[in-house]
């Protein structure tokens, strides 16, 4: 893969304006298969592109239902979510908004709560859509709401965050925390349809943008060596937000967690673990560092570098798999350790890691490359390798 931006997806023939820049990934799901539809600037002709998903969102005898309930928070309703009502408005649907504050505090049970209220009062049926237009928050608390009113209702996702659009709009998990746990509370249904447009992302702060492209940076480093060069390559892309280098990067990153979740849907062989790269220790230090201290896909960073020395340790990789992804992460402004003044111990990180939900039995479990481009699951590594490699990274 070089520089130019490869159409490895179908471009579709449709109707809506930005077509020539349209890519699609398609999610086989058998009877909850769907579309990824990634444009630049398309946002107003949401409508048009619901095509795809017509007969999934049709009522018995063929009608398509108009009503939607679009679900969003304080920022992004000024900025994106009226554009969304506009566009299926004009095409004849009847649309309600529900706002949540922003942050993750929205997702728990009152929100979703709230949500059911609006839905009743709006009469919604078992073919009203809900629509999720923000980032991973809003898609998860939405899409809750979608998986449980009457037993399951249609719900298109409108990600407008980094990390929404390479990853938690796709794959079907949906859920709300509990005062004890993050994610406690959930399910698994799947989008009728997911409608991405990059440009939504110029208005993103510059640390949930770069935080985003912690993930994006984890495909490929754990699933495709091509992609990690390409990455390596259009680095200066990504930093400025080129809109042909996102749609790429969105759509690769896309279709690279589709195929692990066609062949895991939910998460029964142990293949989506994969998605885990670095996530252990991430989750550890996200934890431990306070809520705020580090984004998500900040601590995915700091934990590829840590899963990548352990691997190294362990004789897994050479130092030049390490060296790479740590370049990498650099150069798109990533952190590669933690914060000086998060002053965490090696016995803190490695409880703590054994509390992970991920966890099986006390039993430490991680996700470390074989190679560039490729990672596995280990079960058995000693725990004397653990503990050297967080005293040596904690220096
Ligand atoms: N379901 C899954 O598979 C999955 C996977 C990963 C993460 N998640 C969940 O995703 C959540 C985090 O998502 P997130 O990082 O998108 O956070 P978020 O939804 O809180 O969004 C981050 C901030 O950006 C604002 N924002 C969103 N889009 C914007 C835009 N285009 N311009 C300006 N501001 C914008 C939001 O209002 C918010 O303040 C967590 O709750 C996590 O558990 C779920
Ligand atoms: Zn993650």
């Amino acid at each position: 893969m070089n520089q130019e931006h490869p159409t490895f997806l179908d471009e579709t023939a449709g109707t809506a304006p930005n077509t020539s820049n349209r890519l699609i990934v398609q999610v086989y799901l058998g009877p909850r298969s769907y579309e990824i539809d990634i444009v630049t600037d398309g946002l107003a002709s949401l409508s048009g592109r619901l095509e795809s998903c017509k007969e999934r969102l049709s009522a018995p005898g063929g009608q398509v239902s108009r009503k939607a309930l679009i679900v969003t928070d304080g920022n992004v309703a000024k900025l994106y979510a009226h554009v969304v009502r506009h566009s299926l408005e004009d095409d004849g649907w009847d649309c309600q908004v529900h706002e949540v504050e922003p942050g993750e505090q929205s997702k728990c049970q009152a929100s979703v709560s709230a949500i059911y209220d609006q839905l009743v009062e709006f009469r919604a049926d078992r073919h009203t859509v809900i629509a999720a237009v923000g980032g991973g928050v809003v898609g998860d608390l939405a899409g809750f709401a979608a998986a449980t009113y009457a037993r399951g209702i249609p719900f298109i996702q409108i990600p407008t965050t980094l990390l929404a659009q390479v990853d938690s709009s796709v794959g079907g998990k949906v859920g709300i925390n509990h005062p004890s746990g993050k994610n406690l509370i959930g399910a698994f249904h799947q989008p009728t349809g997911v409608f991405i447009d990059t440009a939504t992302l110029d208005s993103l702060p510059g640390r949930d943008y770069v935080s985003g492209l912690g993930e994006v940076i984890k495909y490929g480093a754990s699933l495709d060596d091509q992609f990690f060069e390409y990455l390596e390559a259009n680095v200066e892309g990504m930093r400025e937000r080129a809109s042909d280098v996102l749609r790429h990067v969105v759509a690769h990153s896309c279709r690279l967690k589709a195929d692990i979740v066609e062949a895991d849907e939910e998460e029964r062989t142990g293949k989506r673990a994969i998605l885990n790269y670095g996530h252990t220790f991430a989750h550890a230090f996200e934890t431990l560092c306070g809520y705020g201290t580090l984004l998500h896909g900040e601590a995915v960073s700091i934990g590829m570098v840590y899963a990548a020395r352990l691997a190294e340790r362990c004789g897994l990789i050479d130092s030049s798999v390490t060296q790479r992804q740590t370049g990498l992460l650099e150069a798109v402004g990533l952190p590669v350790k933690l914060p000086k003044e998060s002053n965490i111990s090696t016995t803190d990180i490695l409880d703590r890691m054994k509390l992970d939900k991920k966890t099986v039995a006390g039993q430490l479990r991680f996700v470390l490359p074989t190679k560039l481009g490729h990672a596995e699951v280990f079960c058995d590594i000693p725990e004397e390798d653990v503990v050297a490699v967080l005293d040596e990274l904690a220096e």
